[in-house]
């Protein structure tokens, strides 16, 4: 995710500098090169040992010895990063970017880069509260700073509110995002993920094998390029990604009046989920008895959610379709994207290996409205995420 990447990350003192060992530990993990630069406060919380040892590079303290030494200056820092991280950023340093101090190594680095740079503060409620504090936070957001925004919770400092620094997976997420060319910006997707679960009665129910997998990784791509993202999702194992409005449903009925609330201000919408084309026609109140050798439960039809998306289509809005097959792989998938009225539907053979449910990779191909049709290779989930949107960015480009 971040090969290739150089990031700065500037830790401050406060308590939370412990929760920059786990976000350098991502950084590092996602590929990224790191250099550490503490201010003398941060040292006082956590050794530099700690991140030179997790970063593979030497952690710089003080700028004064980095002008004499003849390793990397601050200004070769500042100029090599891709990113720049302050985790935590307390409100001090805060304050001293928003009025243009530079009299340490950290703020004389950031002060000194292009890089876009990314906050996560860290304080007592009060002082996240304060109006000085405020008016420094909005200082920086309007010259482009990025914040990944504390959270509410029991502080170090024995208050309650808002001030936690913001997990290291979600800051990792939003330094992806800020690494991501924004250009799903202003535009506003909905991704339906997952089974849904026809219930028989209390304790059983009828599904598949879908594991949410495949529209989770789009939700999550889109968000990182900007969108607005709502996922709609079946009952699944996963945590719902980082940014995006996340909606749980069961049932197919469910998934369909819920996608159908919003579906009029989404500009691109993606059914990644494999809706259950039938349902038991009753649902029993009470557990089924073990009656006979034999039992019969009568299926019902569900509502064909995408098919009624087709029909109400606006003009400029993008609908995408997956096609789940065994066999006739594209001449089943190019019937559902005429019959249904998409602009791009995603095949594939759930039975080949390595492709389907479960799974963390696909094989899909890619059919489109004029006619014209790709074939991905073996690809991570996320890789085909990310050529979807590819496509969908292109597709909304040449309707322009
Ligand atoms: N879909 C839907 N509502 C349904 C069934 C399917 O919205 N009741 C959507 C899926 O989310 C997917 C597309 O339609 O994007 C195709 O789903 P698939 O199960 O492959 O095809 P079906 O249309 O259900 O046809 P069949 O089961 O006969 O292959």
């Amino acid at each position: 995710m971040l090969k290739g990447k150089t990031i700065v990350l500037g830790v401050s003192g406060g308590i939370a500098a412990y929760k920059a060992v786990e976000l350098l530990r991502l950084l590092v993990k996602g590929g990224a090169e790191v250099h550490v630069v503490m201010t003398k406060g941060a040292t006082e919380f956590v050794t530099p040992l700690t991140f030179q040892t997790l970063s593979g590079n030497p952690v710089h303290t003080e700028l004064f010895n980095l002008i004499t030494e003849q390793e990397i200056g601050h200004i070769s820092l500042a100029d090599r990063a891709d990113l720049f991280i302050i985790a935590p950023a307390t409100a001090n340093v805060i304050g001293k970017i928003a009025g243009g101090i530079a009299d340490d190594l950290l703020t004389t680095t950031v002060m000194a880069t292009k890089a876009p740079v990314l906050l996560a503060p860290a304080m007592n409620v009060n002082m996240y509260e304060n109006p000085l504090y405020r008016e420094n936070e909005e200082k920086l957001r309007r010259h482009g700073y990025l914040f990944a925004e504390p959270v509410s919770g029991f502080l170090a400092c024995g208050w309650e509110g808002k001030g936690k620094m913001q997990e290291p997976a979600l800051v990792m997420e939003a330094a992806v995002a800020a690494l991501t060319v924004q250009d799903l910006a202003g535009v506003t997707v909905m991704v339906t993920a997952g089974p849904t679960r026809e219930e028989v009665d209390p304790v059983r129910f009828v599904s598949n094998h879908s594991s949410g997998k495949m529209g989770y990784a789009l939700a999550r791509a889109a968000w990182r390029r900007g969108a607005k993202v709502v996922l709609v999702s079946g009952p699944t194992a996963l945590p719902p990604p980082f940014g995006v409005k996340f909606v749980a449903v069961e049932s197919a009925r469910e998934m369909r009046d819920r996608v159908l609330e919003s579906s009029g201000e989404c500009d691109v919408i993606i059914k990644a989920a494999a809706v259950a084309d039938y349902r038991p026609r009753e649902r029993a109140g009470d557990k089924l008895k073990k009656v006979g050798d034999e039992m019969v439960v009568t299926l019902v039809k569900n509502p064909d959610i995408l098919r009624e998306l087709g029909a109400a289509k606006r003009p400029g809005q993008l609908l995408v379709g997956f096609a789940a097959e065994t066999v006739d792989l594209e001449k089943n998938a190019t019937v559902k994207l005429r019959e249904k009225n998409l602009d791009m539907i995603v095949a594939n053979d759930v039975s080949a290996p390595g492709a389907g449910f479960g799974v963390d990779t696909n094989i899909v191909r890619l059919l489109y409205r004029d006619g014209t049709k790709e074939e991905l290779p073996l690809l991570a989930k996320e890789e085909v995420a990310s050529a979807i949107l590819d496509r969908i960015v292109a597709l909304r480009a040449g309707s322009d």
